[in-house]
């Protein structure tokens, strides 16, 4: 047994996520920790808010509420979304929590006491319409590398380029969109990447099996130079955690915060304190995840994220750790994601075009949005939803295979010997044949899942439901029943047990529908088929079943133009 730690990038508070966003990180790595569950390892999976800075801040405003009680809404409403999508954390934190204020500090003051922190005396952005400093995202403008026009302070969206709000051009302020600006002169604390550089690079060279994506960026950002030069780690904020504190390597930086991008990936640490403290456990519970010197050595560390994440996770948090010198657990592999767009164009909030985390909940059952964005994930390449597409993924894979196969078989059953596993007849090669053919799909399902290849895992399983459909389709126990009950009974008890097999198996992808399987069958046992033989013998002549209801309702052409035209925006 293994010990597995996934954290899923943490979601910005600031408003409610897209299904881009949840395909991007939370999704995937939710059917990863179900999987690695399922197969008896041992998961600490976390998540939380990504409370500071900017993005908060300004959707306070705009709410018209102070940022801590908009903070603290919009965690649950973010919580019970996650909750709807049964993404199984072990624990939703959130950043603004004391105990990533304490950590992000203590890392802070380590890394200054090892000569990381530079007090550099910047020219900042001064609004006078706004009378106020201008960091992050209260600054808009040109992109100085792709020329995009919404490039912000932080970083353009465009071509994921890091910036400093000072290299806009043309810049603008984003709350009152004035250009009536100038540039005074601020203490602001430097975090000294480019003096971790050496490390960085041989840290990540000696990482085998890392996606092209993640390793690619991680170069990029390494040998260009330009992901690692010293980054300012302070904000004139009031929202976030304070420079300023007890026993702090430095003076004279009140009323500033870390910068947002500092504390967040910290939070993954902080959140996993959380969740001890939540359990009324006592620090030696997380720190086993996550300090080398108290048990963490022997922990497979995984993070998902989308590509824009990948520069924080290769480079600037990583560099945080280890240039604290204290033995913190680093990340073993980063999972990363490319876009999803929404019938060819871009989500977009600001239209309301595409489909948002809580809409999507009211208009279809979780399972459904779980299988067609696993099954289509942008792992090589950007996907594209459509609701075509959509409608074809559940009436084809989820109705059409699965569904029908369970309802057939269970029904026929029913009709003929009983609500119960009927005995009677043996197997013979086509039960022989269909067994080779999951246990050749099983194989590859399994390493698919181990390598997080979820699109091609999800094909896998899909071939596992396809090989059952077309076992019964050809064994025909309809018609065999009527000239020998005893085959048939065979047929059905083969197939019943295929039945409870598609509910072990289709867990980390369907996780409600696989319940109801394992239910009706009355499965009291749901372990993984390590032996696939014995597998398919788990449910005796004589077990009781009760036939589930319709396990998936088919998506009308009707109700598919209509969603379409409801979520096309403006
Ligand atoms: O891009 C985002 O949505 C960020 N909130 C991700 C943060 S991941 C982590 F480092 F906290
Ligand atoms: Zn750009």
């Amino acid at each position: 047994m293994a010990r597995i730690l996934i954290t899923s990038a943490l979601p910005y508070i600031n408003g409610i996520k897209h299904l881009g966003n949840l395909v991007g990180s939370q999704l995937p790595s939710d059917a990863y920790a179900r999987y690695m569950r399922a197969r008896g390892h041992e998961v600490m999976f976390i998540c939380a808010t990504d409370e500071h800075g900017t993005p908060a801040e300004l959707a306070a405003a705009k709410a018209g509420v102070p940022v801590a009680d908009f903070c603290t809404d919009m965690w649950q409403v973010q919580k019970d979304i996650a909750e709807g999508f049964r993404l199984s954390f072990d624990y939703f934190g959130r950043s603004s929590s004391s105990r990533n204020r304490d950590l992000t500090q203590h890392l802070a003051a380590a890394l200054g006491k090892n000569g990381l922190i530079e007090e550099v005396s910047e020219k900042q952005i001064y609004s006078k319409a706004d009378g106020r400093y201008l960091p992050d995202r209260y600054i808009e403008g040109t992109c100085p590398d792709c020329g995009s026009e919404n490039a912000r302070g932080d970083q353009c969206e465009n071509c994921t380029k890091q910036l400093d709000p000072t290299d806009l051009i043309n810049p603008r302020s984003a709350i009152s969109g004035s250009t009536d600006l100038e540039v005074r002169k601020t203490k602001h604390l430097y975090l000294k990447q480019s003096a971790m550089r050496d490390k960085l690079d041989k840290w990540i060279d000696s990482q085998v099996g890392w996606p092209v994506l993640t390793t690619s960026i991680a170069k990029k950002w390494l040998h260009d130079g330009d992901g690692l030069r010293d980054r300012g780690i302070t904000r004139d904020l009031d929202w976030g955690v304070p420079v300023q504190f007890e026993g702090a390597p430095w003076q004279g930086m009140e009323g500033k915060v870390f910068y947002v991008w500092f504390d967040a990936p910290i939070e993954y640490i902080a959140a996993t304190a959380e969740w001890a403290d939540a359990n009324g456990a006592d620090d030696s519970a997380w720190e086993r995840w996550w300090r080398e010197d108290k048990g963490a050595d022997d922990v497979h560390y995984v993070q998902f994220m989308g590509k824009d994440n990948v520069p924080f996770h290769t480079l600037s948090f990583p560099a945080t750790l280890m240039g604290s010198n204290e033995p913190w657990k680093l990340v073993d592999f980063i999972k990363s994601y490319n876009w999803l767009t929404y019938e060819g164009g871009k989500f977009s909030t600001s239209a309301g075009r595409g489909i948002f985390m809580d809409q999507a909940l009211e208009i279809m059952p979780s399972d459904y949005w779980r299988w067609w964005l696993l099954s289509n994930a942008p792992e090589s390449s950007d996907s594209n939803f459509t609701w075509e597409s959509f409608q074809a993924g559940i009436n084809k894979d989820l109705a059409d295979v699965l569904g029908n196969f369970v309802s057939r078989v269970t029904k026929f059953c029913r009709g003929k010997f009983g609500e119960q596993v009927p005995e009677g007849g043996s197997y013979g090669p086509a039960e022989a044949a269909v067994s080779a053919e999951i246990a050749k799909r099983l194989t590859a399902y399994q390493n698919n899942m181990e390598k997080i290849e979820l699109r091609k895992a999800a094909a896998d399983l899909r071939a596992i439901w396809v090989a059952g459909n077309e076992y019964l389709q050809a064994a025909a126990p309809w018609s065999v029943y009527k000239e020998n009950p005893e085959d048939a009974a065979a047929i059905v008890r083969f197939a019943l047990n295929l039945v409870r097999l598609y509910g072990v198996l289709s867990g980390p992808f369907i996780p409600d529908a696989a319940h109801s399987i394992l239910q009706s069958v009355n499965a009291t046992d749901a372990r993984w088929p390590d032996d696939l033989d014995a597998a398919l013998l788990a449910l005796p002549a004589g077990h009781g079943f009760t036939t589930p209801d319709v396990l998936f309702a088919k998506i009308s052409d009707e109700r598919r133009d209509e969603l379409e035209a409801q979520f096309a925006g403006d």
